[in-house]
Formats: C-alpha cells, sequence, structure tokens
C-alpha cells in the first residue's frame, strides 16, 4: 500500500474513534482514577483494585452529590454518590434497574448454575418469610448451637487464657449457627457441609475475579476453566442428598406427621416451595448454596469487624455486659431481650458504618437508558453502585464521622419512628450497609439476631482481649471494594468465673 493510502486509513480510524467517543455517552460522566482511553483504562482498573478507598474518597469529594466512574477491568463503573440518587435507585423497578443483574455481575455465578435459578429466584421468598418470622422460636436453637460450638472451638479455662484467630473462630461461629438455622442438626455439625457452606464463596471470588478480567462475550470460556464452584456444588450435593431425600418423604406423608415432627429450617422451607417446581436435588442445593454465599462471610465478616472494635475500646466491654446481663435477667434469652440490647445493636451498624464489608452497596445494571436528576445519563447496560463508605463517612450526615461511637444509634431519639429508623435493620439512604429498597437484604433480621446472640454469648461467658492489644483495632485488608477485617489478629479468651 502507498504510504498516502495508510494515511488515509490512518485518519479514517481515528476519526470513527473519536466520532464514537464523543457520542459514548458515558463519556459525559467523569473518570476517577486514571485516563479513561481504550487500554489505558487498565491502568485505573489496576489503582481501583490495589487503592480503591482513596479512588472513591477522591471521587466523592469532587462529584459529592453527582456520579463519576471507576473503571474495571472488563468494563466501567458508574458510582453514585448522593443520598438523592440512593433513592432514585431505591424507588426504580427491576426494568431500570436491576439487582439480579449487579448480582450476576458480583458473582459470576451464572457460569455454574441452572438457568432457572436467574429466572425465579424463589428461594429468597423463605428468608423474607418463614425465616423472618419464626425469629423467636429459633432462637433457642441458635443459642443451642453456639454453646456446642464454643465447648468444642474455644478451648478456654477460668485461669488462662486461649489464643485463638479471631476472623477464624467467628467463621465457624456463623456457619455452625447459620446451619443449624438453614439445614438443622445433625447437618450442621457434619464438616463437609460446613467445608462446603464456607468454601463456596471463596470458590466463586476465585472464579470470579479471573472471569471479570475480559469482556462479556469471552467470560464463558474463561469460567470454564475455573471449576472450582462447580466441584464444591457436586461435594454439596452429595453430602445433602441423603438429607434432602428424607426431607423429600417427609412433605409426602406430611399430612400423617406427629406434631413437632415438621423440620423448620430453611431447607424444609426451600423443599415446600419446590413443590410446585420439582427441581433435582443438585438445584436444590444450589440455591441453598447461594443462600449460605449471600449469608456466612458477610455475617462473619460484620461479626468479627465488631468484635475488634470492642476489644480495641476495652472499656465499652463491661457497658455491653451491664445491658446484656439486665436483658437476660428480666426475660432470658428471647428476641424480647434481643430487643432490649440497644447498645449492641448500635455497635454492630456502627462497625458496619465504620469499616463496612465493602466500599460500595447497591449494585444494579441499568436495563434501559436512564435519566437522574442533576443531567445525569446512564446509558442502557451499564453497571452503577453507590459510594456507601464515602456517604457513611460524610460528616453532613454523621457528626464526627471519623471516629468509631458506640452508643451512636442507640440513643433514644424521640418518637417510635425515629427509634426504628436508627436499628441495626433499619436502611435509609444515609446508611446502606445492607443495600437499599426492595433487593434490600432479606436475611438482615436473622443475621442481627445471629450476631447479637453471638456477642452476648461471647460477653457473657469469656473474657476476651486482643493478643496485641497495645497495638489498637487490627487493620482491616482492602482489596477492591472489599474490607476484611484482619486474618491474622489473636484473640485471647478467658472463662469467666461468675456469669449469670
Ligand atoms: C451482616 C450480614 C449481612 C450483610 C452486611 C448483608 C448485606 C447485603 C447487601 C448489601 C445486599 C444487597 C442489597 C441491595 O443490593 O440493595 C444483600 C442481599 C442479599 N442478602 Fe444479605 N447481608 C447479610 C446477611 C445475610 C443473611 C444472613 C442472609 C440469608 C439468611 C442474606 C441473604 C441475602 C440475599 C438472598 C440477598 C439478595 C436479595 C435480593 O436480590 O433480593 N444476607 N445482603
Amino acid at each position: 500500500m502507498e504510504l498516502h493510502a495508510y494515511f488515509v486509513l490512518g485518519t479514517i480510524l481515528v476519526v470513527v474513534y473519536v466520532w464514537r467517543r464523543r457520542r459514548d455517552p458515558l463519556n459525559a460522566i467523569p473518570t476517577v482514577g486514571g485516563p479513561s482511553l481504550p487500554l489505558l483504562s487498565y491502568i485505573g482498573a489496576y489503582r481501583f483494585m490495589v487503592r480503591g478507598q482513596s479512588l472513591l474518597d477522591e471521587g466523592y469529594a469532587k462529584y459529592r452529590g453527582s456520579a463519576f466512574k471507576v473503571a474495571m477491568f472488563d468494563q466501567w463503573l458508574v458510582v453514585l454518590s448522593g443520598t438523592h440518587l440512593v433513592e432514585e435507585v431505591r424507588k426504580s423497578p427491576e426494568e431500570v434497574f436491576s439487582s439480579m443483574e449487579g448480582v450476576l455481575y458480583l458473582t459470576q455465578f451464572k457460569h455454574y448454575i441452572h438457568p432457572n435459578i436467574i429466572k425465579d429466584p424463589f428461594h429468597v421468598d423463605p428468608i423474607r418469610d418463614q425465616l423472618t418470622r419464626q425469629l423467636a422460636p429459633m432462637l433457642p436453637n441458635i443459642l443451642d448451637e453456639i454453646i456446642e460450638t464454643c465447648k468444642e472451638h474455644i478451648p478456654a479455662k477460668e485461669h488462662e487464657w486461649a489464643a485463638l484467630p479471631g476472623a477464624s473462630i467467628m467463621l465457624t461461629m456463623i456457619a455452625r449457627a447459620t446451619g443449624r438455622a438453614f439445614v438443622g442438626v445433625p447437618m450442621c455439625r457434619d464438616p463437609k457441609y460446613i467445608h462446603a457452606a464456607v468454601s463456596f464463596t471463596m470458590d466463586l471470588v476465585r472464579a470470579r475475579m479471573f472471569i471479570n478480567l475480559v469482556p462479556e462475550r469471552f467470560k464463558p470460556l474463561v469460567a470454564r476453566f475455573f471449576q472450582g464452584p462447580a466441584r464444591n456444588l457436586h461435594a454439596a450435593a452429595d453430602t445433602l442428598e441423603p438429607l434432602i431425600r428424607e426431607r423429600e418423604s417427609f412433605l409426602e406423608r406430611e399430612d400423617d406427621s406427629e406434631p413437632g415432627e415438621k423440620p423448620a429450617d430453611l431447607l424444609h422451607w426451600i423443599l415446600e416451595s419446590n413443590r410446585e417446581h420439582g427441581e433435582k436435588v443438585h438445584t436444590v442445593v444450589t440455591r441453598l448454596q447461594l443462600i449460605n454465599f449471600a449469608a456466612i462471610h458477610t455475617s462473619s465478616a460484620s461479626l468479627t469487624h465488631a468484635l475488634y472494635h470492642l476489644l480495641a475500646n476495652p472499656e465499652y466491654i463491661p457497658i455491653l455486659r451491664k445491658e446484656v446481663e439486665g436483658a437476660i435477667r428480666e426475660t432470658g434469652w428471647t428476641k424480647a431481650s434481643l430487643e432490649k440490647m440497644r447498645m449492641i445493636d448500635s455497635l454492630f451498624k456502627e462497625a458496619l458504618r465504620y469499616s463496612g464489608i465493602s466500599l460500595l452497596s447497591v449494585y444494579r445494571r441499568a436495563m434501559c437508558d436512564v435519566k437522574l436528576p442533576g443531567g445525569i445519563h446512564i446509558p442502557a447496560g451499564t453497571l452503577t453502585s453507590v459510594a456507601m463508605h464515602p456517604i457513611h463517612h460524610d460528616e453532613a450526615f454523621y457528626k464526627n464521622a471519623d471516629q468509631f461511637i458506640l452508643e451512636r444509634f442507640s440513643k433514644v431519639q424521640g418518637s417510635e419512628k425515629d427509634n426504628a429508623r436508627q436499628q441495626f435493620v433499619n436502611t435509609t439512604a444515609e446508611c446502606v450497609s445492607f443495600g437499599r429498597g426492595k433487593h434490600a437484604c432479606p436475611g438482615r433480621f436473622f443475621a442481627s439476631m445471629e450476631l447479637k446472640v453471638i456477642l452476648a454469648y461471647l460477653l457473657m461467658h469469656y473474657d476476651m482481649k486482643l493478643e496485641n492489644q497495645d497495638e489498637g483495632r487490627p487493620a482491616d485488608l482492602r482489596l477492591g471494594h472489599s474490607i476484611l477485617p484482619s486474618r491474622n489478629a489473636v484473640v485471647l479468651f478467658r472463662k469467666r468465673v461468675q456469669v449469670a
């Protein structure tokens, strides 16, 4: 080709590129973290992965009340940075901002599961319905499981400290207590079940890390090389199959069953719903594992964050113990007692506000072109989320936002409604730890009960301190948008001599 032909071709390519870029509506949304040119945006994606928080803080400071975008390896993420935008998303139907599409991006589980699960996630209904309604009768079982787990895993004596890895012991407590509510005894104590329930998250996270490096059309190919989630589901199905068969045969003869014979756990409620769907064991187990994915590491990270805040401020311990003792003395280990534990409620809410398990929340995919107030134009297909960590640290919403204040949410603020607004389980535009709107976490009522019982029980039965108490709160681990409590911190436990 003649030199001038190269020149003409090059000019055409540049013109087309500039024309397409100018027409791309995402260009109107400012970029934070690096250049937004093709390929160069990988620099921004790398920066977001290694120092996500400073990028989000920078974006929030510059574009508070509006939106900005950060690069990820496979696409842009538009970060909505105002509480009025949180409310816009809350009000939008699934056809405008899809939560399922947001979850699919975050998890990439679609490569490993039956498509019916995405079409009809009926397993979520029993969480909202039976699990949440039956918290009171379930509480004694949860407590029983916590007592057993402590006996097995906390080898502390009255005059001797036992040193245990904090994050891992909290994960064990959560896995067992959650298992008790999901599959009952003895399955919740079966090491194979616990392993499958806990490791599914890690299997998915590992696979997702690679899948999300490539554009959409190559994702199925990459997923084929990372079969950890698929293997996990097979192992979980093998472990759960005998129990599921037993439960199915119970459902067939339910009308002739003895009173008290009916199981009261999530697996049973999912199988009840499955009567009209007739799904096979593997698909039912997949549904259960997706709930474990949503429930276990979120709850254990929240519990560990709260525990580390508490142990780093040991002056809080007697305050909380007094509250627990008072409530238990009056109403025993009941839901009513937990409702009286306002300070513990506040501790968890403050731990999620201050630390949190993620920098972002309320992931959604725009299903059509969306116009938001302030002239923000979100093109169809764009992934969006809410700047949770910056909002949770905004002085306009939280006085002394960069301080951890135990009683921040426990003070009686006036009316019943104001009080309810303060509670851990409540979501607002300024507090999105559990998301917001129709798809806000349906498991939060269960999580709140479980976290409170575990911490209250530990406070009543153990003295606890950090091994490196002088070093303050163990530093969190940050990767991309995740905030994990320290994996290495060691907690010392000693059995208390006198307990209520
Ligand atoms: C402290 C622990 C937990 C935290 C911080 C948490 C947080 C969240 C968040 C941020 C969302 C997304 C909400 C949104 O996009 O608006 C979510 C969704 C969800 N969570 Fe939780 N969660 C926790 C515990 C649980 C538990 C124990 C369960 C099950 C019993 C559960 C089940 C779910 C499910 C099924 C969804 C998806 C709901 C939907 O798409 O409609 N979570 N959670």
